[in-house]
């Protein structure tokens, strides 16, 4: 029952990837994915993602697996505040510690609510956006800020400081990670000392 909700996931994620040509372009998609069982880890989130409603289907099939997500939030309240992390959360979907585990990748899911401003940060892994529903103001240094929305991706290159405005509501964005730092984690501030 979990595991064929995670490969509804895994699917439906995949049918975004194959229909967008910057992620086909980005990074391919790993041969070697396995399930994991990974202990469920609930964020307060959750709850707004569950009553979120969009016709998306990864939107749809991260709803089903809101409850079995082994959620994870890599900022402390110091950091972002109390409030952002009433309603923010990701999950790995695959990678290293993902739901699918691959050394070959890494692939997020990744919800900012209503009204919450990401603030600037940066990693050495490059990444790549793509929004699934909602929409949002996504800034980065050396670049043209834009509203994006579903189906828009956006780029990031090794330590490029980046910031996130959710303006008129929610995000959902499935992400992609490579290159060096993969392993890592982003970082708040904007140099890379
Ligand atoms: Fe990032």
């Amino acid at each position: 029952m979990k595991q064929n909700l995670f490969l509804h996931l895994l699917n439906a994620a995949k049918d975004v990837y194959s229909s967008s040509q910057a992620l086909k372009e980005f990074a391919p998609w790993p041969t070697d994915l396995s399930y994991e069982d990974k202990p469920v880890v609930l964020v307060p989130a959750v709850r707004q993602i569950k009553h979120w409603s969009n016709a998306h289907p990864l939107h749809k099939a991260a709803q089903q697996v809101a409850d079995f997500g082994n959620w994870k939030q890599s900022y402390t309240e110091n950091e972002v505040g109390f409030g952002f992390l009433q309603d923010y959360g990701y999950l790995e979907l695959y990678g290293p510690d993902g739901h699918f585990k691959t050394n070959a990748g890494r692939a997020y899911l990744g919800y900012w609510g209503r009204g919450l401003y990401y603030p600037w940060h940066r990693h050495e892994a490059e990444e790549i956006y793509a929004v699934v529903s909602g929409s949002g103001y996504f800034e980065s240094q050396g670049q043209e800020a834009a509203l994006l929305g579903s189906g828009e991706t956006r780029m990031h290159s090794s330590n490029q400081p980046h910031a996130l405005t959710m303006t008129d509501g929610p995000i959902l964005t499935f992400v992609l990670w490579r290159g060096k730092g993969v392993e890592g984690l982003p970082l708040m501030g904007t140099d890379s000392s």
